[in-house]
């Protein structure tokens, strides 16, 4: 629709018979200032074709006794066809029931009389003509208004669906930020935990030690508090505290730091710089770099590499040296005697190699990992053990064969020293595929089966990597085929380790499938992070 602008060229229709009078009128009108147009007719029906030629006239002064048509019937008539038009008689005074007929019928809104006062003819006429460009004017406006109206609300309309439309490109866009963040974000952890598996690559005392340590460690973080990107860098700094032995000999590695002479011990140590120098290439794990350096330091300023003391180390590096600490103690030593032994000399220690203000927060996640309900389910559960991972009293539950197919023990064989070196030598010089399969428990019973209380055997079953679920627990450790530690005992099963055992499994198979039990473990006191499972 389109808004006409109010016209500023307004026309009057005179209608009358008299020719002098129609003159005399439009003279007087022509005098005035304002922009008139005077068309005229001298009868009613000459006036209904100037309306039909000028359907825009702005007023209609009409002389009411005419031949043919009175001015009554004219303006009744001219008020279909121009119904906006003021319309005006003009009248003797004995007209005055035809001039009531030409208000009340022809819609007149003045009646003006014979002979006339030409001010008063004029002033009237201007007026009328004035309310007609009023009322034109008033609904230009009007139209304008409503036009506006539209326009603004179809532009609302269009606005909010653009503002919808934008809105959801803007989620949808943030969904994938956050998917390709988590992706970054597990990315990067998956590679922080091959890393780690190169330090059990490297040195089969280390297999069970990174994960132990961390756990401990982000058990012990948590228990105190540290916000979460602190517990993250006690995490990171954890798996890969060890990184730096990559590179020294296995035969100082096999060692105690104990056992060491001074020399090797001087070559071992080096390990915190040189583990602080491998990751410090990559900025998010600067910082951790520091807890790695700082890992054997100890709280009395005696410690390795920089001999600082007390709060100066690092808290994340403090905490690692405790954790690290308790498992080279602990080795393979499972047990409420072995824990109580471990804590005795880590008590002795505090303040000499260890923070005295971490031994509340630790203890409960020793007592966790090292003892706890599934140690007794773990003691009576079978393993899979790497020959150098025996130990005297284990007892052999599968018969084991070297790689030729010699048999070397039996089943139900309980080690000492010198059949843990018969198996060693020959894993050496004849390896078999996979492990030797041991328990801790003393005997078998007559007929075969372990020689444990009912209520200690693990309800275990053997899965391939597909038929593994978020939530099973590991009962055996799980082993590469060539050996390389992939979970340990008690591990939850999450969406990360199964995709890291399947793929295991692809390029590295053993022997077996994956032990697993879908019994939960009630947590234990210590608080959530007592998982077996490295992080
Ligand atoms: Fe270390
Ligand atoms: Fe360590």
């Amino acid at each position: 629709m389109t808004v006409e602008s109010t016209p500023t060229h307004l026309k009057v229709l005179l209608v009358d018979d008299e020719e002098n009078i129609v003159r005399a009128i439009t003279r007087l009108l022509l005098e005035e200032e304002i922009d008139l147009e005077v068309v005229s007719a001298n009868s009613g029906a000459q006036g209904l074709e100037a309306l039909e030629a000028h359907p825009d006239v702005a007023l209609i002064l009409s002389d009411q006794r005419m031949p043919g048509m009175s001015g009554a019937e004219f303006l009744e008539k001219a008020r279909d066809i121009v119904p906006d038009a003021v319309r005006m008689v003009l009248t003797g005074y004995a007209d005055m029931a035809a001039t009531m007929d030409a208000i009340n019928k022809g819609g007149a809104s003045r009646y003006l009389t014979k002979p006339w006062d030409d001010n008063m003819l004029r002033r009237t006429i201007l007026e009328g003509v004035e309310q007609y460009r009023l009322v034109q004017e008033n609904r230009t406006l009007t139209a304008l208004v409503e036009k506006q109206n539209r326009e603004l609300a179809e532009w609302n309309q269009g606005l909010k669906g653009r503002v919808m439309d934008q809105t959801a490109t803007i989620r949808r866009q943030n969904q994938e930020l956050q998917q390709r963040n988590r992706q970054i974000g597990a990315s990067f952890r998956n590679t922080i935990l091959a890393f780690s598996r190169l330090i059990e690559l490297h040195s089969s005392r280390l297999q069970e030690h990174t994960r132990n340590v961390t756990e401990l460690a982000v058990g012990t973080a948590t228990g105190l508090g540290l916000g979460t990107e602190q517990i993250e860098t006690v995490r990171t700094a954890a798996l890969l505290h060890d990184v730096g032995v990559i590179g020294i000999a296995s035969e100082i590695l096999d060692k105690s730091m104990e056992g060491m002479p001074r020399e090797e011990l001087d070559i071992f140590l080096q390990h915190a710089v040189r583990g602080q120098t491998a990751v410090d290439a990559v900025e998010e794990l600067r910082e951790a770099g520091l807890l790695i350096r700082h890992h054997h330091e100890q709280y009395d300023g005696r410690g390795f590499p920089d001999r600082i003391s007390g709060e100066a180390i690092p808290l994340g590096a403090r905490i690692i040296a405790f954790a690290d600490f308790v498992d080279r103690e602990l080795e393979e030593q499972r047990g409420e005697a072995a824990v109580a032994s471990v804590l005795a000399k880590a008590s002795r220690e505090l303040g000499g190699k260890l923070d005295p203000a971490l031994i509340d927060a630790i203890t409960p996640h020793i007592r966790a990992l090292y003892i706890p309900a599934r140690s007794r389910r773990a003691e009576a559960a079978e393993k899979e053990l790497r020959p150098k991972q025996l130990f005297e009293g284990m007892t052999i539950t599968r018969n084991v064969y070297s790689g030729s197919g010699l048999l070397l023990l039996t089943k139900g064989t309980v080690l000492d020293a010198a059949k843990i070196m018969t198996v060693v030598r020959h894993y050496g010089i004849d390896p078999p595929k996979g492990g030797v399969h041991v328990s801790w428990r003393p005997a078998e019973s007559d007929d075969g089966r372990p020689g444990c209380a009912p209520d200690c055997q693990v309800p275990e079953q053997e899965l391939k990597p597909r038929h593994l679920k978020e939530g099973m627990r590991t009962t055996r450790n799980i082993y590469s085929g060539t050996g390389l530690l992939l979970l340990t005992e008690g591990t939850v099963l999450d969406a990360s380790s199964i995709v890291a055992v399947t793929r295991y499994y692809d390029i590295d198979p053993p022997s077996c499938g994956i032990y697993v039990s879908t019994e939960r473990e009630p947590a234990p006191d210590a608080g959530p992070n007592t998982s077996r499972e490295a992080p």
